[in-house]
């Protein structure tokens, strides 16, 4: 399959300009947006090389990377960006070491940093963090911008406050030359973690939305077909695409695809064959993963219902029957459907805000195309 979101790549040279620079003068920012919109793509392929040449030593951070630990995630990273910088001192901002640093041992608990000594690291994670900073700023002389990735991590895991405390005061000591990007995929988390006047984080950054991809990005993708194929694409109605896919290029860029290769093919054709339940697609997968139950959940929740309501629990038990071809019990029990929210929620299908919501809109397409929402 063609990849269009790496050969069609479209950049954001001012928004990355105005990031970098906020980034200069050490600010902190907390950037939200939902999944898939691009919001890593933006820090690694384009924020990171404008923080290079601007001389500013980039530390990206996947806080996700082991999920039931992202304080081990963030450290791990540190560890890996102090690495980089000892093992090779002709490395630019790298201070010059007399004696060069052969091995860094930091799997240890002992860190040897050639001429500046050897230092030991402490068991504390959050002071762990602190030291591997302390140290990284020691071992360059540029300014660090730390890119925090699907920060929410830290949100949902038990001990939260202390860690966002610990990153507060650790960043708070180094702020003359640190600046850091804290991005996340769950609004509401992150939103908790910033603006709630009781969170450690509460105005330790300025919270503000991530810039979806919008016309700018269907003028370049119109451009891009006009010029592959002599055909135009009706930006209206790409844009429109751009919209019920949620503002995730990848699945948009599927169906461009698709109408690229067969000119026959019209856009809701093109879409209604990308979500065809045959396809082997991420949401046929989730959705052949559920258990009768939290399918049925989600049809309900799909369709705004609320999931455990009798008129919804008389619905789920009718429909169990069916299928058991049993006599169908009067209405299955709440506690039932509440397992079944939980389930959907760990597997990150629903999110609670108002009520339960289906998280990922074209999961949502998917569904609502394949007729799976049901409205009681
Ligand atoms: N600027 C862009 N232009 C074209 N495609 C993009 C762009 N940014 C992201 N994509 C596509 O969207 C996919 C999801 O992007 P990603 O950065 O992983 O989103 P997020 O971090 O918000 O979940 C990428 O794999 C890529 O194919
Ligand atoms: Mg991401």
């Amino acid at each position: 399959m063609l990849d269009l979101g790496s050969q069609w790549h479209f950049e954001r040279p001012k928004l990355v300009a105005g990031l970098a620079q906020r980034l200069e003068q050490h600010q902190r920012i907390a950037m939200f947006g939902p999944r898939q919109t691009g919001k890593t793509t933006l820090l690694r392929s384009e924020l990171i090389p404008e923080l290079e040449r601007r001389g500013l030593l980039p530390v990206y951070v996947e806080c996700w990377a082991d999920r039931k630990d992202p304080i081990a995630s963030i450290n791990h990273a540190l560890t890996k960006a102090l690495e980089g910088i000892l093992l090779s001192p002709g490395k630019r901002g790298a201070r010059a070491a007399k004696t060069p640093v052969k091995k860094v041992s930091i799997a240890g608990f002992a860190v040897d940093l050639g001429d500046l000594g050897v230092r030991t690291l402490p068991d504390s994670p959050t002071l762990r963090f602190d030291a591997l900073l302390t140290m990284l700023l020691e071992a360059s002389s540029q300014n660090v911008a730390l890119l925090f990735d699907e920060f929410q991590a830290i949100a949902e895991v038990d001990t939260a406050d202390n860690m966002s405390a610990g990153l507060r005061a650790a960043l708070t000591q180094a702020s003359d030359r640190v600046g850091a990007v804290f991005s996340g995929s769950n609004e509401a988390a992150l939103l908790r973690m910033f603006s709630s006047s009781r969170a450690p984080l509460f105005q330790f950054a300025v919270a503000e939305p991530y810039h979806l991809l919008r016309e700018d990005f269907v003028g370049h993708v119109a451009a891009k077909f006009a010029a592959a194929t002599q055909r135009d694409l009706n930006q209206v109605m790409a844009m429109n695409l751009l919209e019920r896919c949620g503002h995730q290029p990848a699945p948009f860029l599927q169906v461009i695809g698709a109408m690229l290769s067969d000119p026959r093919l019209n856009h809701e054709d093109a879409l209604k064959s990308m979500l065809s339940p045959k396809a082997r697609t991420l949401w046929a997968a989730a959705w052949a993963d559920l258990t009768h139950t939290q399918q049925l959940t989600l049809r309900l929740v799909a369709a705004g219902e609320p999931p455990t309501s009798s008129a919804s629990r008389e619905w789920i038990a009718s429909q169990m029957a069916t299928v058991s071809g049993s006599m169908p019990a009067q209405a299955i029990a709440s506690s039932t459907v509440d397992r079944a929210l939980k389930s959907l929620q760990a597997k990150g299908l629903i999110a609670k805000s108002q009520g339960w919501e289906v998280v990922d809109p074209m999961m949502l397409l998917w569904l609502d195309q394949n007729g799976l929402t049901h409205r009681l």
